[in-house]
């Protein structure tokens, strides 16, 4: 099976929903450091998309775009499903639309962002060349105000995450 969903959003509480089970994934999964990057016009939901991703892994209060901070951090706190230990990692949602040059993404300190402890979503990734290839990347296409949401695994954690949302959805 290839790793890849695609999903049809016709208004935004589709895209939520979609935001939740990836966030369901990933606390399935404990946590896994990622990166995954969102590609997509302005407007078309990468911040919808990642608001709802955050707030189900428990991120309370305002989730701001970042566009103009760059990159907006969180620390997110599971509960271990196994073992019964808790799971914490730091998450950054980075938007890199104002991004011009590559040095750029050194200079606002970013390099350290990707240390591969931390779960990164990236929001206009194709702003920063040198980025990694992603574990998961999610491209949002608008057609008729319907948005087709695409993911694509990059790697076996990325896969996993892929795998875990197919059967949820496939069970619901
Ligand atoms: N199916 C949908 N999915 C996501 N957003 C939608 C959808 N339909 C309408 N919208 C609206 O489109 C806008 C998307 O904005 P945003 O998530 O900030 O986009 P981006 O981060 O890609 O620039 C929001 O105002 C949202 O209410
Ligand atoms: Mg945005």
């Amino acid at each position: 099976m290839p790793a890849m969903l695609s999903r049809r959003c016709a208004d935004e509480s589709d895209t939520l929903r979609l935001g939740a089970l990836l966030g369901a994934a990933l606390r399935a999964r404990e946590l896994p450091p990622l990166l995954i990057t969102l590609h997509g016009d302005l407007g078309a939901g990468k911040t919808t998309l990642v608001r709802a991703l955050l707030q189900s892994l428990g991120v309370r209060g305002r989730i701001k775009s970042p566009s103009y901070a760059l990159v907006e951090p969180y620390t997110i706190t599971i509960d271990g499903l196994e073992f019964k230990r808790s799971v914490q990692i730091t998450a950054y949602h980075i938007d890199l639309y104002r991004f011009s040059s590559p040095e750029e993404w050194l200079d606002a300190g970013l390099g350290d962002v990707l240390d591969g402890r931390s779960l990164c979503l990236v929001e206009w990734p194709e702003r920063a060349p040198g980025l990694p290839v992603a574990d998961l990347d999610i491209r949002i296409t608008t057609n008729d105000g319907v948005r087709d949401v695409l993911m694509r695994a990059g790697s076996s954690a990325g896969a996993a995450v892929i795998d875990w949302m197919a059967s949820a959805a496939a069970d619901a």
